[in-house]
């Protein structure tokens, strides 16, 4: 399904809604990827950050909606209250049980997708061209950032997920509903010591943006390891300068993954996927690293 182009001087032409929902969102940077791929495919769109809350989300949602809302982006804390207030699912947020892309239904109310998972491995693997086959995969956290992206990267292909979580019971309850006892195990955050090395180590705790330190032993890293932040600017800091410090092969924060997910999103929505390569570039220079 695409959407008309932006016509040249059309003043009546009707701007078609879309915008993030989340506590806080003041700091998104949606609205601005999301005006940019909009600037790139010459489609008349509009984008808003609106800030709802638990208690509030359900009320705003329908006010958008009532008020011609045609998709909406979910952050923090939202994404699984959303899912609940979905009429449909698509079958991947189904297993997350957590959406962060909205489409209105034709006949009213909204489809939940989620785009994290999809959105990491694009930029892992199409971005930095690095190979997820074959790795040993240590998760760290297991809430709503972990759920968004364990999926994807058990489809990809990588050997084993290892989660480690700070409290060990919310790693055992998404080890059990992944429900791959081959492949998928937990540790205890205290035995990482003794925990070996992995390929890819991804940062899926919202540890960085507090003044908490994760405080990982350098044994997990190997001469392959690839090291991932699901977050950017200052909260990814600890975490990247702990593998830079380790000497992991290659280091990434969360500004690929955020870019490619709102394309996700946006193809989902306008049936056409963006060139993300501008988009990351100048978000790149802008948030620094
Ligand atoms: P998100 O959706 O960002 O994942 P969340 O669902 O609140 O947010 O989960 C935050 C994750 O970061 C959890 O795995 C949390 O561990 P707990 O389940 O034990 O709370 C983890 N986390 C937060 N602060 C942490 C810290 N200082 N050290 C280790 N893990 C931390």
């Amino acid at each position: 399904m695409f959407e008309a182009p932006m016509p040249a001087d059309d003043a009546a032409v009707v701007v078609k809604r879309y915008a993030v929902f989340g506590w806080p969102v003041s700091h998104s940077r949606s609205p601005w990827i999301h005006a940019r791929f909009a600037e790139e495919l010459k489609l008349a769109m509009s984008y808003s950050a609106i800030e709802a809350d638990l208690d509030a989300f359900p009320a705003a949602l329908a006010a958008f909606e009532a008020g011609g809302g045609r998709g909406a982006n979910v952050t923090l804390p939202l994404k699984m209250l959303a899912a609940s207030k979905c009429k449909a699912l698509s079958p991947h947020a189904q297993r997350i049980g957590a959406v962060n892309t909205l489409s209105r239904l034709p006949e009213g109310g909204w489809r939940g997708d989620n785009t994290d998972g999809a959105g990491l491995i694009a930029d892992i693997a199409e971005r930095h061209r690095l190979d997820l086959r074959g790795r040993r995969t240590l998760v760290l956290g297991a809430g709503g950032a972990a759920h968004g992206i364990v999926y994807a990267l058990l489809d990809a292909g990588i050997a084993s997920l290892t989660i480690a979580n700070r409290s060990a019971e919310r790693a055992d309850e998404l080890a059990d509903a992944i429900g791959d006892p081959t492949r998928v195990h937990t540790v205890y955050w205290s035995d990482l010591r003794d925990a070996g090395a992995f390929e890819m180590i991804i940062d899926a705790t919202s540890a960085g943006h507090t003044s908490a330190r994760l405080d990982l032993p350098f044994s997990l890293v190997n001469l392959r390891t690839l090291a991932v932040s699901l977050n950017y600017g200052r909260a990814a800091a600890d975490f990247t300068g702990w593998a830079r410090a380790a000497r992991c092969e290659r280091v990434l924060d969360g500004v690929g993954m955020l870019v490619e997910q709102a394309a996700e999103a946006f193809a989902i929505w306008h049936g056409v996927r963006p060139d993300t390569e501008p988009v990351y570039q100048q978000l790149r220079q802008q948030l620094g690293g």
